[in-house]
C-alpha cells in the first residue's frame, strides 16, 4: 500500500506537478483515463491544454453528470469537459454518464460496464468538503459500483456557485462507485483550501470510514495526494 502525499507552498508548482504525472504516467503506456470535474481541476486542465500531450490514442471516462442537464447545458460536466480539456485535447474515446438517459438503472449499469470492458490507468480526483469522490457522497458503500445519487445538502450549497441558485442546481448525479474508482491502477488526489482540511486529514491519518467516502483510499495501492494545506496548521 503506498500513499504519497505531497504538499505544496504553491498553487503553481502544485499543478506543474500534477501536469508532470500526468506526462509521466502517459509515456509510460496509459491509455484509459478517469477524469473529474469542479473548481480544483481548472488550473489543471489550463496546464494541460497549454502542454504538448497528445490524448488522440487515449481513452478518457468521467466520474459523474448531473441528472436532467442536456450536454449542451453550460453546467453539465459533458459541457465542462469539451471547455476544459476535450475541444482542444481529444482523446479518441471519452465516456460521460448520459445525464438525461430515460432509465436510470440501465444507464448507470451500461457505464459501470463500459468501464469493465476498459481498465482505467489513471484516475484524477477531486474532493467534496464532505469527503465525498466523484459523487459518493457519506455513507456509501465502499462496495458500490456506477449508480444514481441524491446529492447531499452539503453538496448542493458547495455546487451552487456555478448556477444562478441553489435551486437550479441538479439534485441527482450519476456516479462511478467507490469499487469502479479503486479499480484504477493510479489515483491522483487534488485537495485545495481549508474546507477540505478536515476530510482530507482523516484520509492521511489513514482512518478507514464510509462516513468519509474518501478514507476507501487507504487500501489503494498506488495513491498520490497533492495539497497546498500546511501540516498542523488552521
Ligand atoms: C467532480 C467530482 C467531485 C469534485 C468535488 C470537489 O467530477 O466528482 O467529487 O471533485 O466536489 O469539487 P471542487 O473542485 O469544485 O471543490
Amino acid at each position: 500500500m503506498t500513499m504519497q502525499i505531497e504538499r505544496f507552498e504553491s498553487k503553481e508548482v502544485l499543478y506543474t506537478r500534477a501536469l508532470e504525472i500526468i506526462k509521466q504516467v502517459k509515456a509510460q503506456g496509459a491509455t484509459t483515463f478517469g477524469l473529474a470535474t469542479g473548481g480544483t481541476m481548472e488550473p489543471l486542465y489550463e496546464k494541460l491544454r497549454q502542454s504538448d500531450i497528445d490524448f488522440s490514442d487515449a481513452i478518457s471516462f468521467n466520474l459523474d453528470e448531473y441528472v436532467g442537464l442536456d450536454v449542451q447545458h453550460d453546467q453539465s460536466y459533458n459541457y465542462y469537459m469539451h471547455k476544459q480539456l476535450f475541444d482542444c485535447k481529444p482523446f479518441k474515446m471519452s465516456y460521460l454518464p448520459n445525464g438525461l438517459a430515460e432509465n436510470a438503472e440501465a444507464e448507470a449499469n451500461r457505464y459501470e460496464q463500459l468501464l469493465q470492458q476498459h481498465e482505467l490507468d489513471f484516475q484524477l480526483l477531486g474532493i467534496g468538503v464532505n469527503g465525498h469522490i466523484a459523487f459518493n457522497e457519506p455513507g456509501t458503500s465502499f462496495a458500490s459500483e456506477t449508480h444514481l445519487v441524491d446529492l447531499q445538502p452539503s453538496t448542493l450549497e458547495a455546487n451552487a456557485r456555478f448556477f444562478d441558485s441553489i435551486e437550479d442546481v441538479p439534485k441527482q448525479a450519476y456516479t462511478m462507485g467507490i469499487q469502479s474508482i479503486l479499480r484504477a491502477k493510479v489515483i491522483l488526489l487534488i485537495a485545495t483550501g481549508e474546507k477540505k482540511r478536515a476530510v482530507l486529514e482523516q484520509v492521511i491519518a489513514g482512518e478507514y470510514t464510509e462516513n468519509n467516502p474518501a478514507t476507501a483510499l487507504v487500501k489503494h495501492n498506488n495513491v498520490i495526494i497533492l495539497t497546498d494545506l500546511q501540516e498542523g496548521e488552521n
